[in-house]
Parts: C-alpha cells; structure tokens; sequence
C-alpha cells in the first residue's frame, strides 16, 4: 500500500508548482479514468500540503490509486495523443509512469500473497507429492513464527534457550590453543536430539547415497519427511568428507547439512583422521557459504561407523578452533549436539583444551 502511494504522490511531487489548479488536474485525471472524490474544488491546493497530510487523506488516495490501472492511463493517452496526454507530455509521462507503478505494485503484490497463500494451501509436509523446490523456497521466505505451523513436533528448542559454553577457569591440563576472545560465546554443548533444535542448520551424519539410514540421519529423515529424501535425490550422493545442503522441510532447523564420516575398521589412520576433520570444516564452509549462523553438530562416525568417540572429539574440536579463528565473523555458534552420556563428558572434557577460559588472577600472577 506505501509503496502505490508513493508512486502516486510521485505523480503529485512533479507537479510544476504553476501547475494546472485543480479542476484541471481533476479533468486529467478523470480523462485518465480516475475518481478523487477528495480533490473537490477547495480542498487544499496539491503541493501545498505534504503528501501524508490527513487532508488529503493519502490512505483514500492509496485506495483509489489502485484503480487507477495501467489500462486507463493507456486509454486516456490513446484518446489525447496530443498535448499534455501526449508522449511528450508531461502528465502522459507522469501519469503512465505512476499507473505503471502502482498497478505493477498491486499486481506483484497481489501475485506474491496469492503464490503463498496458494502455496500454504498445498504445502503437505507428509507426502512425497508436490514440488521440493518450491516447497523449500516457500519455507524459506517465511518468518519463524509462520515456519513453525509447520514443524514436524511442536517441541523445539531456541537457540536463545541453549546456554554459551563458557570454560571452567583455567584448567589444569597445558592448553592446545592460546585463549581468543573473539570466540567467547561462539560454542555450546547441547545434550539431547539434534532434530529438536531451531537454529539455521544441522549437520546429518549420512552414507554416500544420501538416502537416509539409521543413527541420526534416520532421525533426521523422520523429522523432515519425505520431501528431504526428494531434494536428496538430486544431489546424487556426496563423497566422503564432503558436504552438501538442502533444506529442513519438517524441522525446526532451516536447513540440513549433510556429511559422510569416515568408517573405522580397527585402528585409526591419517586417512580417518583427515576425512573426519574435512566433514566438520566442509560442513561449516557449506554453512558460512549459505549465510547460517548458528550450525549443530552430532558426533559424526562415532556410531555405526565406529569411529571411537575419544579419539573423534579432538579433531571435532581442534577443526572447528581452527575455522572459528579463521571465519568468526560468519558464525554465532556452533553446537556440539551430544546423544550419549560418554559423548557428553569427552566434550566437557576437551572442550577447554581448544577454548581455554581467561587465564585466572593466580595463573597470571604465577607468571609475574
Ligand atoms: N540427535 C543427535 N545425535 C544423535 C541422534 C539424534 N537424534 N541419534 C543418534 N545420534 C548420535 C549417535 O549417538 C552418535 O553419537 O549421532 C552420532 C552418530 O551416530 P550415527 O548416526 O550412527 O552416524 P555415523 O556413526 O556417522 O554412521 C553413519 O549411520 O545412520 C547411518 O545412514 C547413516 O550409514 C550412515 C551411518
């Protein structure tokens, strides 16, 4: 609605100040199909009041100037293609210019709600049928408080509800990284299901074919529903240690970052090591690269792929010091989202080797 007023009070703002009094502005516009009850002779003289003055009630002028089509504008420079109607007219530019502007306006506007509306009309998170693209862009564009009609389970957790990790002080174990501030509130452990959490992404530990399975990528699955599986299927699989996203559909996270762990036969090789750290660090560039700010992590390849949860938790953690040092700016938190309780303690434990806290008075005393 502004915006056809203000392509309107275009029209009224170039008004040459000598301009037509307003009967003959009145006749224009009329010529032009127009009705404006309001400019009766009398009423305050255009350009002498501003635009949003009640007295000349911008809100009946928006109404009308809806109906002030394109089509009549065409017709009333048709019929007067001479003079000021005419091309090289001034109210033949103006007024075109200002139908052009507000019937496209309506019309977009008109266009757009009626897209989502039909769109929330046919969005069927349950089924297979229907369009993942559009359903996925649908979603997109809607706030938060309209994407939540559409969560899967109406239990999800906020972001602003998962507490910053902030370091025990001054641990005793020698730190494998100098303290950086910047990183201060950038990392949360979160103990519980990772399709539960309304943040921008999560990260699926998937198999190759992206088809979904067991562990977390068959929760993940379940939550979004079957038209994950659709947008997956074009990806047409991802490679070990690579990353590729989709939307979320059914989950409370916007979208889904999905990676493929190393699996673990035996003893852990420099192969393993290296493919596990490429998830974490090729999951956050495919974060970052996406504009999502706030990522989740499970315990990638700690289950079925065997990884041991003790040995994967420090290269979880020195990969993502090592982005966060690099990329703090394009990114608010990252998550490390513990299922199991001995996943939860090699966290806690860890953590401060990778995050120091600020040393303590006594440390920094101890080195004067
Ligand atoms: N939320 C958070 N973490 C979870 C959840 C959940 N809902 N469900 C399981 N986990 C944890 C597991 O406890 C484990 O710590 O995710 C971690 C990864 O375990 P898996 O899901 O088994 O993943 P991974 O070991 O990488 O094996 C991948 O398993 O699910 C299949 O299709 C997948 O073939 C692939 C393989």
């Amino acid at each position: 609605m502004a915006l056809q007023t203000s392509a309107l009070f275009s029209y009224f703002k170039v008004l040459p100040r000598t301009a037509a009094p307003l009967p003959r502005v009145r006749a224009d516009f009329q010529a032009a199909g127009v009705k404006f009850k309001h400019l009766t002779p009398g009423s305050p003289q255009l350009g002498a009041k501003p635009a949003t003055s009640p007295d000349r009630g911008h809100v009946t002028v928006a109404r009308r100037a809806e109906k002030f089509s394109a089509a009549a504008a065409a017709a009333a420079l048709r019929k007067s293609s001479q003079g000021k109607w005419g091309r090289r007219g001034w109210l033949g530019k103006v007024a075109l210019g200002a139908a052009l502007g507000v019937s496209t306006v309506a019309v977009v506007q008109s266009l757009h709600t009626g897209t989502l509306a039909a769109m929330a009309h046919e969005v069927n998170l349950n089924s297979a049928k229907g369009n993942w693209k559009e359903t996925k862009d649908f979603l997109l564009n809607l706030s938060v408080e309209k994407r939540r009609h559409y969560y899967k389970s109406p239990k999800f957790v906020q972001l602003s509800e998962i507490p910053a990790w902030t370091p025990t002080a001054g641990g005793s174990e020698p730190t494998l990284y100098q303290r950086n501030e910047k990183l201060d509130q950038k990392i949360s452990i979160y103990n519980g299901d990772i399709t539960t959490l309304e943040i921008d992404a999560i990260v699926n530990a998937a198999n190759n074919t992206l088809l979904g399975g067991g562990g977390v990528d068959g929760a993940i699955h379940r939550v979004a529903g079957p038209m994950l599986k659709k947008e997956c299927e074009s990806l047409h699989g991802c490679e070990t240690g690579e990353a590729k996203i989709t939307g979320g559909y059914g989950l409370p996270a916007k979208y889904v970052i999905h990676t493929v762990g190393p699996i673990v036969h035996g003893r852990v090789g420099e192969q393993e090591k290296t493919a596990l750290r490429s998830c974490y660090k090729n999951s956050l560039k495919t974060a970052t690269e996406n504009a999502a700010r706030s990522v989740a992590f499970p315990c990638i390849s700690t289950g079925i792929y065997g990884y041991p949860p003790e040995q994967a938790v420090h290269e979880a953690l020195a990969t993502v010091r090592e982005y966060l040092d690099a990329h703090h700016d394009k990114l608010d938190r990252v998550i490390f989202c513990v299922f199991l309780p001995k996943d939860k303690k090699e966290y806690e434990q860890n953590l401060p080797l990778y995050f120091p806290a600020a040393p303590t008075e006594a440390a920094l005393k101890s080195k004067l």
